[in-house]
């Protein structure tokens, strides 16, 4: 009868006969133990170190696969059969025909049973956690710290700052998973070879549609009414005077059966469908067709949509509208300068009292940087000495938490590593200095049917605004039974 330690022991000089077997078994050996070792101890308690997980995921658990794909060539393919007794055929035949070898066979059997299944739990395990690994917002948005800083910024000062990165870039579904991690390691070369564009290019041409993210989790369909918006300015005087803007946004709603679609969302009712054409930014739009319930189509055309067209057309893109036509900015959301700073000091961060820190801290902060360390120096440099010069006896409290305020309107807008410059990004969700032309790239007037009918550039089509720019509105008054 032969004894366990026999079997292990051919197993192990059969590895000793191939070299291949051996350096694979070598890898196998030297990364198991940490391997499993940081695999159970992230699966417990989630390490938050991106670089934690790229050494697990990406390169001890490939190294640990590897080594065992080499074993086995090296066992049964580099050898010649007769020196590899191992689980071949002939020696499996040999052995059941005869009755007292059987028992060995077993015990070889029960060897092999034993070490496939603790690889497949190390497999499972790696598989399981390698998998959520790659979904999540520490691979996403810190592996290539300097390439995604800009958006992985942006998205934790946002309203979905606990919304995965995934749920919107990926959604559920192998299939968008698969192609996710195929552009991903294109994007993975690009960085390696440093040859990825700054700033990244936006629109995501390859955005999985809408419906499939972002109405996982919203309904537009169940909106309905006005929605009170208020907007805080400050001026550049010497008060920074608090200017408020009141309007109520027509939200509407993209119709639920009881409701008939209107205002704001109605674009994105089951009912309608709008398409159209533009440039590969998206900012010149020449054509929209609105296909409606019945199948009928209407096509407006800006006035110079002749033009574009034959002077474009093989650029052109063909898009129907979703959330993002007009939520192009729903966490990764850049501001311009006078809005950024406005926010600081409606926070109270900046403080109002001091005089002309509007003005000031705008002067600050678009100065040109070579990158965000510079700028924070800079814009404290700046600030500091316009006030020792000009306000000497300010009180160096109140000017510290401003320059930490003017600071921070900076870091989360402008980052010169990757060409972010102040507005670089743009937001569709509006129109003017903030937006930039966004709603009005259709609802400009000039959009017209074969009928006559434009697209609409009514002012109360979307809003109604109740005060504009108002130091202390008498609507808001009202409202608040002043
Ligand atoms: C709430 C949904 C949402 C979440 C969460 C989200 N994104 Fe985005 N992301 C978008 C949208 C929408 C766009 C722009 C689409 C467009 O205009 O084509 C975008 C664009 C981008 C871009 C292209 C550059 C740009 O700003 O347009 C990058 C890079 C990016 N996201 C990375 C990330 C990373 C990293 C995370 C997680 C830290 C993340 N995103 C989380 C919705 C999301
Ligand atoms: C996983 C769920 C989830 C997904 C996916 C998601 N959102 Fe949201 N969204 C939320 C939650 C939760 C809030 C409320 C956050 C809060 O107010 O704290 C929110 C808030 C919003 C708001 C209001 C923001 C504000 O300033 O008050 C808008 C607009 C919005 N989402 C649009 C989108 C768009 C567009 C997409 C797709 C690109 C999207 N969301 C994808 C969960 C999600
Ligand atoms: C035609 C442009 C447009 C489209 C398309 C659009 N939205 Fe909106 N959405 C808006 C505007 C404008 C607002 C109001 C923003 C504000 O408060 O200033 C808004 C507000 C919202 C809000 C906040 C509502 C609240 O009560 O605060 C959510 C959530 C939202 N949209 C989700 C979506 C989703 C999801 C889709 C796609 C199914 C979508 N929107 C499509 C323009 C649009
Ligand atoms: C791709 C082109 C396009 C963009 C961008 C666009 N719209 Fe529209 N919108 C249309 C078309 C087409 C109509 C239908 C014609 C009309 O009613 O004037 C329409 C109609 C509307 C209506 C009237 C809906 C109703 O009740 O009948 C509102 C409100 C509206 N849009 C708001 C907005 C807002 C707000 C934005 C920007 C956040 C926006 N739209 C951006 C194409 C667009
Ligand atoms: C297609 C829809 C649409 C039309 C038409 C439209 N607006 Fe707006 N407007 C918006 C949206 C969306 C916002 C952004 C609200 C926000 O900041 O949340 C906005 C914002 C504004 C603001 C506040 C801007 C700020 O930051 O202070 C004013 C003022 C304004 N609109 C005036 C007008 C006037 C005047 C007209 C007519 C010439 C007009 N709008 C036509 C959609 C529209």
């Amino acid at each position: 009868m032969t004894k366990i330690s026999d079997i292990i022991l051919s197993f192990f000089k059969g590895i000793a006969r191939s070299r291949v077997s051996l350096v694979g078994a070598m890898i196998t050996t030297v990364t198991f133990p940490f391997l499993l070792g940081l695999v159970i101890i992230d699966s417990w308690m989630h390490i938050d170190n991106p670089y934690m997980g790229a050494i697990i995921y990406m390169t001890l658990g490939p190294a640990f696969i590897a080594g065992l794909v080499m074993v086995f060539i090296g066992l049964f393919f580099l050898k010649g059969k007769e020196e590899v007794r191992l689980f071949t055929l002939t020696y499996l035949q040999e052995h059941f025909a005869d009755d007292t070898r059987f028992n060995r066979v077993r015990k070889l059997i029960f060897l092999g049973v034993l070490l496939t299944s603790i690889n497949f739990v190390v497999f499972g395990l790696l598989g399981y956690s390698g998998y959520h690994y790659l979904e999540s917002n520490s691979f996403c948005g810190q592996f290539c710290h300097t390439v995604m800083n800009p958006e992985y910024t942006a998205y934790q000062n946002s309203p979905h700052s606990k919304v995965h990165c995934v749920d919107c870039h990926i959604g559920s579904g192998a299939t968008w998973f698969a192609k996710s991690k195929i552009s991903g390691a294109r994007q993975l070369f690009a960085v390696a070879l440093n040859t990825y564009p700054r700033p990244i290019h936006t629109p995501v041409h390859g955005l999985r549609p809408a419906s499939d993210t972002c109405a996982e989790c919203h309904r537009p369909d169940k909106f309905h009414g006005d929605k009170l918006n208020v907007i805080e300015k400050y001026e550049e005087d010497e008060e920074n005077t608090n200017l408020k803007t009141v309007m109520l946004m027509k939200i509407g709603s993209a119709g639920s059966g009881t409701d008939k679609p209107h205002g704001i969302h109605w674009h994105v009712a089951e009912e309608n469908s709008i398409s159209y054409k533009a440039d590969p930014n998206r900012m010149i739009i020449p054509e929209v067709t609105l296909t409606k319930a019945d199948g009928s189509t209407v096509v407006y055309r800006s006035e110079d949509a002749a033009d574009v067209i034959a002077e474009e057309g093989h650029e052109l893109e063909d898009r129907t509208m979703d959330c993002i036509d007009c939520h192009n900015r729903p966490t990764h959301i850049y501001r311009q300068a006078a809005t950024a700073v406005d926010e600081e000091i409606t926070k109270g961060v900046i403080d109002r009292s001091i005089p002309f820190i509007k003005r000031q801290a705008m002067e600050a902060v678009t100065q040109k940087f070579s990158s965000q360390d510079d700028a924070m120096a800079g814009i404290e440099n700046s600030l500091r000495n316009w006030y020792k010069e000009n306000y000497p006896d300010l009180d160096q409290a109140k000017l510290d938490n401003s320059i930490a305020g003017a600071q921070n309107a900076y870091a989360k807008n402008v980052f010169p590593e990757m060409n972010l410059e102040w507005g670089t990004y743009v937001n569709h969700i509006g129109h003017g200095a903030e937006f930039d032309i966004g709603c009005f790239r259709c609802h400009d007037g000039t959009h017209e049917s074969e009928a006559g009918e434009a697209i609409s550039a009514d002012c109360t089509t979307c809003h109604t605004v109740l005060a504009e720019d108002e130091e202390d509105p008498e609507i808001l008054q009202v409202m608040q039974g002043e």
